[in-house]
């Protein structure tokens, strides 16, 4: 028998696999803001450049991308940025704002103010996130690591640009959407056409797969959501869908909704920890993979609290294709390293050791 050495392509990878509901060697893991401030060559680097010029610097967007695939085994890659630069491009007055983080000094408010945003292609507004993407897919070549290009969904992007920034309740935006429906949906059709541009850019620059956060999505009503909301990232799907490249649909706090968030599209399906995955996978059926959903928190648990939980989360959908783990939200600044190495480590070997166990039975 001839063994040959099988380099890994990207469409074998683990994590494309899983997108499509391929069985897997392993569980693949990446994690939502893996990128970050919990990492000490982010802060190396953040002591030096604003988080706007790391984000606009294509060679340190593209090194910050690389910074958690060099430390941990993970099974993909997104791309350093953030959801909040296409506002910028449509005329939005953007900063970030230590211990504040983002503000937006001339928020959207009345009809004048959506009339007055532009809708730009992503070639002209976000070319930097782009060439970040086309130097990242370079840096990558031959590690059959793909690359998850993302953008924010028209809800979460239009509370920034109607709140002004972050907001607990949310009340300017439900109100503007409740009291100014024509207003409201002139702004989140536009914001769909940016969204869904920006996204089929980024795969044409090289992104193996896409990620739409909705990461606000929760605060609304399914009401609501399926009139407002739903229609509107949809066609931002939509339109990324014509890269051919999967989708990923994240929000968080869903589970009242996650039929809804399926309808509006996607391949896979991101789901936060107030869930359990089996019982979100059981609603949405087997049409879909599942992304997800370990609470961040778990992350600052000593080790057998954390251990206890990712295998709780690897027992309960044993046996089914398409589950990529992830965090429920985005890893946070204080999170310890250690745990995260141990943790990237254990999801492989022990989601390894239940496939095994399961082709003996
Ligand atoms: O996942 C990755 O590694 C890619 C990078 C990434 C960032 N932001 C970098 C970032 C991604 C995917 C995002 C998405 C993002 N940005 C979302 C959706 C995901 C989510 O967490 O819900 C949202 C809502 C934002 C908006 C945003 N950006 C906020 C609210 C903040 C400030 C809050 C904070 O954590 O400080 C940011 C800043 C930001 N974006 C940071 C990073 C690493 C921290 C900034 C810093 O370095 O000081």
């Amino acid at each position: 028998m001839v063994t040959t050495l099988k380099t890994q392509t990207l469409m074998d990878s683990r994590f494309l696999k899983a997108c499509r509901r391929e069985a897997t060697d392993a569980t693949p893991i990446w994690l939502m803001r893996q990128a970050g401030r919990y990492m000490p060559e982010y802060r190396a680097l953040r002591e030096k450049y604003t988080i706007l010029e790391l984000i606009k610097t294509p060679a340190l967007a593209c090194e910050v991308t690389l910074q958690p695939l060099h430390a941990f085994n993970l099974d993909a890659g997104i791309i350093f940025a953030d959801i909040l630069p296409p506002l910028q491009g449509m005329g939005l007055e953007l900063d970030f704002v230590r211990g504040e983080g983002p503000v937006i000094y001339n928020p959207v408010r009345s009809a004048e103010d959506v009339d007055r945003l532009q809708v730009r292609p992503a070639e002209e507004t976000l070319a930097f996130t782009l060439e970040a993407i086309r130097l990242t897919r370079h840096e990558l070549a031959g590690r059959g690591i793909p690359l998850i290009g993302f953008s924010g969904a028209p809800f979460t992007l239009a509370s920034y640009a109607v709140e002004g920034g972050g907001s607990s309740r949310r009340v300017k935006v439900k109100s503007l959407m409740m009291n100014q429906p024509l207003v409201w949906h002139r702004l989140m059709s536009k914001l769909s056409e940016v969204a869904g541009d920006y996204l089929l850019a980024q795969a044409q620059a090289g992104a193996q797969a896409l990620q739409i956060f909705d990461s606000w999505v929760g605060e609304l009503s399914p009401y609501d959501y399926e009139r407002f909301v739903m229609p509107y990232s949809q066609r931002a799907i939509e339109i990324a869908s014509q890269s051919g490249v999967p989708i990923i649909h994240f929000g968080t706090g869903t589970s009242g909704m996650l039929k809804l968030i399926q309808q509006a599209g996607g391949d896979v399906i991101g789901v936060d920890w107030r869930i359990g995955l089996a019982q979100a996978w059981e609603m949405l059926g087997d049409a879909v993979s599942v992304q997800g959903n370990l609470d961040p928190i778990a992350l600052f648990a000593d080790w057998e609290a954390l251990k206890t939980r990712a295998t709780n989360i690897l027992d309960s959908v044993k046996g089914k294709r398409g589950h990529i783990f992830n965090l429920g939200h985005g890893i946070l600044p204080e999170t310890p390293v250690e745990n995260v190495r141990r943790l990237v480590d254990f999801v492989h070997e022990y989601s390894q050791m239940l496939n095994q166990e399961d082709v003996t039975v």
